[in-house]
């Protein structure tokens, strides 16, 4: 695999070896890859079915067990040390801001940076694991890639999470990760989300898509045929990193989408069940979808739309139709911004440049939308030619923006990943 390079692997041993006074063949690391959702995106917190994949890039974390129960993390992007004890208890610190969107992201946040580290710990401790063995630990992200809408602050998550398992030596399954992580981001910090993020970080495969029924929690991975015209995945950057304040917080859009369930659950006679839009028939959503209010009809069609795009595209993935399967990504892309209304002007800008550009089978924007990237699947050949065609149709657009970004940042040209691993 082209990450993490040899070069990359040595840099953080290097660095434990000097904080801890270890010889670096001692360090292990954490390699967690950054995903992209293709198909499914924001039906994993009502327990729709997802599809993912997960990149060459992402969160490396270099540690060795302390012999103590003290942690001590440094960061290749954040200043600082970040120092605490495994046998302190951890208590949750919902970060999420009234607007409901998350206030920081795990690597940029100054100070603060250790923040995911805690949670990590907190998961562990809430499920009754009592770690008496801390590490000293150094985390670098791939390049410019927080904040992107590629999922950091659940790779960020795993990370912590292996790594502190390892140290313990706990043999801990992807499944009890999956909701470990969910406890950090749901419990620890107050986030609505659903498990699309570390389900892709923790079980993906190369060359397959990782389908997650988020009802049942089960999954399978789905292979591809060998290609006739093999395929690379195109990242163009937004150049926003904060989420705008007057976007519509991930969390009001999850409360939005329950209250369309608690309707139509009470239309059919079924109020007793959990209002989420997974608990409601197809047929019921048709026979009353009349009945909601407009913006709650969209949330709802967002969703009932987007499980049968996943499902039909799980099918043309398997018989290796990159053009069809693209299609589907550019509808759920339109349907994230119609529906699910939840794109900066930005990223939909850069949807509306990404199909157009040659080569494109298809684009959305990646994560929530509030910032960050698009993604695009591009027949590789093409790719170099659609990575220029977007840049130049892009500054004319955003020219300050673009002016923000690291100049080999706007675009990148990236390939499909592993799971998440200890080295
Ligand atoms: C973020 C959340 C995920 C998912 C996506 C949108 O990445 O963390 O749970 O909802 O947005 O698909």
């Amino acid at each position: 695999m082209s990450w993490p390079t040899d070069t990359e692997l040595n840099a953080i041993k290097n660095a434990v070896a000097q904080m801890s006074g270890r010889d670096a063949g001692e360090v292990r690391v954490v390699v967690a890859p950054y995903r992209i959702c293709p198909l499914g995106a924001h039906i994993d917190h009502q327990g729709g079915t997802v599809s993912a994949m997960t990149i060459n890039k992402g969160i490396l974390l270099g540690f060795v067990p302390s012999g103590d129960p003290k942690v001590v993390l440094r960061s290749a992007q954040f200043e600082g040390e970040v120092h605490f004890r495994v046998d302190e208890t951890q208590h949750p610190i919902h970060l999420a801001n009234k607007n409901g969107g998350i206030s920081t992201s795990p690597l940029r946040e100054k100070g603060t940076w250790g923040t995911y580290a805690k949670g990590a710990l907190y998961a562990l401790q809430s499920k009754g694991n009592n770690l008496q063995q801390g590490i000293i630990g150094y985390i670098s992200g791939s390049d410019g890639l927080d904040s992107s809408g590629l999922s950091s602050s659940a790779a960020v998550g795993v990370a912590y999470l292996l790594a502190f398992e390892s140290a313990n030596e706990l043999a801990v399954s992807p499944t009890e990760n999956i909701e470990y992580d969910r406890l950090i981001e749901n419990g620890y910090l107050g986030l609505r989300n659903g498990i699309l993020d570390q389900s892709a970080i923790l079980l993906s495969s190369y060359g397959c898509l990782t389908c997650m029924d988020c009802k049942t929690k089960e999954h399978k991975l789905v292979h591809a045929p060998e290609l006739e015209r093999p395929f690379k995945i195109l990242l163009a950057f937004s150049g926003l990193r904060q989420a705008l304040t007057t976007n519509p917080g991930y969390n009001r859009r999850v409360a939005e989408c329950q209250e369309a369930a608690k309707v139509l659950l009470a239309a059919s006679g079924n109020s007793e069940l959990e209002p989420t839009l997974c608990n409601v028939e197809l047929a019921v959503y048709e026979a009353h979808k009349h009945e909601l209010d407009p913006h709650l009809a969209r949330r709802a069609e967002h969703y009932f739309s987007e499980n049968s795009r996943v499902t039909r595209g799980l099918e043309v993935w398997a018989s290796g139709n990159l053009e069809e399967f693209g299609k589907l990504i550019s509808a759920s892309g339109l349907s994230s911004i119609e529906n699910y209304e939840c794109g900066a002007e930005p990223l939909i800008q850069l949807y509306n440049i990404l199909i157009r550009a040659p080569g494109v089978y298809g684009a959305r924007f990646s994560g929530a939308g509030f910032r960050g990237c698009c993604l695009a699947f591009v027949d590789a050949e093409k790719a170099e030619a659609a990575a220029s065609y977007v840049k130049n149709e892009y500054r004319k657009l955003q020219p300050e923006l673009m002016n923000q970004l690291n100049h080999e940042n706007t675009v990148l040209i990236c390939e499909a990943g592993h799971s998440a691993r200890v080295l």
